[in-house]
């Protein structure tokens, strides 16, 4: 797909005024939550790896509150990388080196034709050893949830089931928006995680 989308009047429409689609002060309570949830579980987020970071609100929360985590943004737009300081990198073709406490992956996926998607999960779940906080849209929240007004409806909608299938090799749903790595020896209560998170 091309990558001159994701250029200034992109972010300008999606980050900023009444209509964009999340805030620095909206994400802060996310961070804050998958954090605190992190540590409720034990896990030190020592290295954090957020792809199509965009404005790079996530970033920003973790190098201002847990300054000693080591933070890498990428994104495939020259236009955020130079921006908002990012490597550039498309997670259709860059296989991450290394693996990460907390893999990001928000609002990306659903840009990505099925073959560039279905890669970017492999590599998604080669790169994490802890969680994933991953929103990717469906076609059901099309249909249903998404705010015509706030949301990119020019993407590629594929069914809850299509994005499970392709994640099911790599993770465990744990729920809202996180999942956990099969590499990962975490350990859920039964009616803590997703169904089907816990061998039954
Ligand atoms: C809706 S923005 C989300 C930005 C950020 N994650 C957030 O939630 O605020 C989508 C981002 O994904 C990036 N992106 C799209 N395709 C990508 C790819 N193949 N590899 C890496 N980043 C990609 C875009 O450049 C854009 O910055």
């Amino acid at each position: 797909m091309s990558h001159h989308r994701f250029d200034a009047a992109y972010y300008r429409r999606h980050y900023r005024g009444r209509s964009r689609v999340h805030s620095a002060r909206e994400v802060a309570h996310l961070c804050r939550a998958v954090d605190g949830y992190a540590a409720w579980l034990g896990l030190p987020l020592r290295r954090i790896l957020d792809v199509g970071a965009g404005p790079g609100l996530w970033r920003d929360w973790f190098r201002r509150h847990r300054p000693a985590a080591r933070y890498r943004s990428v994104d495939v737009s020259p236009y955020a990388c130079e921006r908002y300081g990012h490597e550039r990198r498309d997670i259709a073709r860059w296989r991450p080196p290394g693996r990460y406490d907390l893999v990001v992956c928000q609002g990306v996926l659903p840009y990505l034709d099925a073959r560039e998607a279905e890669a970017a999960i492999a590599h998604l779940g080669s790169a994490c050893r802890g969680l994933l906080y991953l929103e990717a849209l469906t076609l059901r929240d099309l249909a249903e949830v998404a705010d015509p007004g706030r949301t990119d409806v020019a993407i590629h909608a594929r069914s809850g089931a299509w994005y499970r299938v392709r994640l099911r090799p790599w993770f465990r749903q744990v729920g809202a928006g996180l999942w956990v790595s099969s590499s990962s020896p975490m350990a859920f209560w039964e009616l803590e995680a997703a169904a089907g998170a816990t061998p039954s």
